[in-house]
């Protein structure tokens, strides 16, 4: 395919329609009402990507406070099979980390990734991103269940207690069973 003009654009309620379809092709788990309702509300945290004017892929973020950090999580990041290798992908995480500049207050972004996900584990370790862990059983229908988390940091994190670590620790684990409250397709 010859490069095209790639374009990034809002979310509204007149496309949402759009980015849902969207994410049923790209990503083996259907994400519920809630997760739909709050992408309309983080304004810059999510977005169409539009090649020659057509929606082929969607960046969606929020921000996380879990371990005692200012954290950037990318919830979904992806486009539709013919359209990849084409930067697309670069210009979604290129858009998520110049909103961590811009900010200049991140500890971090981070995301989690199934275990198989060969290609986009290649595509974010590109950009600088780590395995910080893996987590066995993360997704709850589908195969393999095992995820990474995949992070980037932006600075040392700070020093705590071991009583914080502790408390921020129990959060985490109930925070991720939040994260990853969402019904299964199949897998891709
Ligand atoms: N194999 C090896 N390296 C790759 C691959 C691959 N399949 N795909 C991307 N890369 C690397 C390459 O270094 C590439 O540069 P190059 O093409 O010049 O060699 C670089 O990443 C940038 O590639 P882009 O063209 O910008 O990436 P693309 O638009 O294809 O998007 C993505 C990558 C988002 C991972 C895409 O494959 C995709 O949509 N996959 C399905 C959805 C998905 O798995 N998303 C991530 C799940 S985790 C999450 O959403 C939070």
């Amino acid at each position: 395919m010859t490069r095209g003009r790639i374009e990034l654009g809002d979310i509204t309620q007149h496309n949402i329609k759009q980015l849902k379809r969207l994410n049923q092709v790209v990503f083996p788990v259907t994400y519920n009402d809630k997760f739909y309702k709050d992408v309309l509300e983080v304004g810059e945290l999510a977005k169409l990507a539009y090649y020659n004017d057509i929606v082929i892929g969607a960046v969606c973020c929020r921000i996380d406070t879990s371990e005692n950090q200012r954290r950037l999580y990318i919830m979904t990041l992806g486009c539709l099979a013919p359209y990849r290798r084409l930067g697309i992908g670069t210009v979604m995480l290129h858009h998520v980390l110049k909103i961590c500049e811009d900010d200049g207050n991140f500890d971090n972004v981070f995301l989690h990734v199934q275990v198989n996900n060969d290609s986009a584990i290649k595509f974010y370790e590109k950009f600088g991103f780590e395995i910080a862990e893996e987590k066995k059983n993360y997704y709850k229908r589908i195969e393999p269940a095992d995820a990474y988390v995949l992070q980037k940091s932006f600075r040392e994190p700070k020093a705590r207690s071991p009583g914080e670590v502790l408390e921020t620790n129990t959060k985490t684990v109930a925070e991720s069973s939040e994260i990853n409250d969402c019904e299964a397709t199949s897998p891709s």
